[in-house]
């Protein structure tokens, strides 16, 4: 059968009353990889009741302490970056290279958090009345931020680790305690991150790790009254959330279909490498992907060429090999994907390349010609599949960038800065990047997206302001 990995609650391992387990399927073998713990709803009470009251006396800790043990707990994760890389790679077939860089990445995002959180928490404000109409200089006022209570955080199979952090590590700093749900696909690359907040000391019950079924926990955790902020990244399960969630603060960041405008004058070796990177690196499986390129007519021919020569170096094969392109996350997604492309297909959109699939595997494909009417201009596949739309206009271009339903990330390829710059500011987007693919990093940069792509704003500062509230002391002189 197998060992069944442990969650982590009031400092220490446990095995669920459940006796019951969740497989994690290893998406390149299809077969059983790690199994965890299904925690019942009575588990969860007890967490929450845990991280209730470890959080009182978190928030007394000073903030140089708690900034102390962050720093530990990062350079901890990054020793550890071997056997957590390796489990990214078994669970969600991320690239040998890349699931280290994932851990790194994480590391030092802690480590910026500390430092960040010890200078905005470090200072407050100081105002006095006699600047409002009406009022003498008899009230001072000073403010500071304090801590939510008890952060509820979801991180999705794609950063398992690194998206998981960069909600723990603001959440902590903040004074909050913490309770982590991993998604099933990177859930034992969580607890072993979270192992590495437990040997770098901080109290018990301040961080717990739940693991279990959707269906058995997942409205259980995000509607318990006991939760004070939920801190969410994924798929339409967010919308849900929001819907049903109590009235308390919310960050989520959900899909994307970035589009990548491209301009006459652009670069085009410069455009179809960031294509490629935008649109390809896992396989296509982030939010912030190249999800759909806009290109001006004249010049589509030749890009396509460019991007399809570049297509064809790109590896394809087991993420232990390092390989570009490697299996999707699981078989419903894979299925999804050849959806979006038998629909591309019937409706004549051009393959660029033939469309293969072994399992989970599916080799990159771009799909030029794209219309409107089918499914691929607008749902994001999150695979290694890139529609091409030829576009006579930029207005036609901006025109379906904002016809979508998401509005997360955009790009704009020009070699006119006052093109990019009037271009950027009609796309309705979170964030437009001028001749660059989209990204979320680097980590400090604020991050969020508009309509169904998400609420709130991320990146480190941002997520450590939104995971306090403000808090005003007024002294009233006689
Ligand atoms: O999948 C969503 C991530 O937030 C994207 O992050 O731009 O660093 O790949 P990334």
């Amino acid at each position: 059968e197998g060992d069944v990995y442990k969650y982590y609650c009031d400092g220490e391992w446990k095995k669920s009353s459940s006796t019951k387990s969740v497989a994690i399927i290893n998406p390149t073998t299809r077969k059983t990889q790690y199994k965890v713990q299904a925690c019942t709803q009575e588990e969860v009470n007890k967490v929450m009741e845990i991280a209730k009251s470890a959080q009182k006396s978190w928030a007394k800790t000073p903030l140089w302490k708690r900034a102390e043990l962050l720093h530990k707990a990062a350079a901890i994760l990054k020793e550890h970056k071997a056997p957590i890389a390796e489990c990214l790679v078994k669970e969600i077939a991320k690239p040998a290279k890349d699931a280290v860089t994932e851990v790194v990445r994480s590391g030092d995002l802690v480590s910026y958090c500390a430092e960040e959180g010890v200078r905005i928490l470090g200072e407050g404000k100081f105002l006095v009345s006699d600047s409002f109409p009406g009022n003498e200089r008899t009230k001072y006022c000073l403010t500071s931020k304090i801590p939510l209570g008890v952060v509820l955080a979801i991180p999705p199979f794609n950063y398992p680790v690194n998206l998981a952090v960069s909600k723990i590590a603001p959440a902590l700093i903040a004074g909050n305690s913490l309770v982590l749900k991993p998604p099933t696909q990177g859930a034992v690359s969580c607890l072993h991150m979270v192992h590495c907040f437990h040997l770098a000391g901080f109290p018990k019950g301040l961080i717990s790790c739940v693991t279990g079924k959707g269906s058995e926990i997942g409205d259980f955790l995000t509607m318990h009254p006991g939760v004070n902020c939920i801190s969410f990244t994924g798929g339409d399960t967010g919308i849900a959330i929001s819907k049903k969630a109590g009235m308390i603060p919310l960050q989520m960041e959900l899909g994307g279909k970035d589009a990548c405008i491209v301009l006459e004058d652009a670069d085009l070796d410069l455009v179809a490498a960031n294509i490629i990177k935008g649109g390809f690196s896992y396989s296509g499986q982030r939010c912030t992907a190249v999800k759909v390129v806009l290109v001006i007519e004249s010049v589509a021919d030749e890009l396509v060429e460019k991007v399809k020569a570049r297509v064809a170096k790109l590896s394809v094969g087991p993420p232990e090999e390092d390989s570009d392109i490697t299996p999707v996350v699981s078989e419903s997604s894979a299925n999804y994907i050849e959806g979006l492309v038998k629909d591309a297909k019937e409706k004549g959109a051009t393959f660029c390349q033939e469309y293969k699939r072994e399992g989970n595997l599916i080799w990159p494909l771009l799909l030029d010609n794209v219309r409107p009417d089918m499914r691929i201009a607008w749902e994001e596949p999150f695979g290694p599949v890139l529609p091409v739309i030829r576009i006579s206009s930029v207005e036609e271009g901006i025109h379906h960038c904002n016809a979508s339903n998401f509005g997360l990330q955009g790009c704009v390829f020009t070699k006119d800065i006052n093109k990019a710059i009037l271009i950027g500011d009609a796309m309705e987007t979170g964030t437009v990047q001028i001749n660059s693919a989209p990204a979320r990093g680097p980590d400090h940069f604020p991050f969020q997206g508009i309509k169904d792509s998400g609420i709130g704003s991320q990146g480190i500062t941002n997520s450590i302001n939104m995971m306090t509230k403000v808090k005003t002391t007024v002294i009233n002189l006689p």
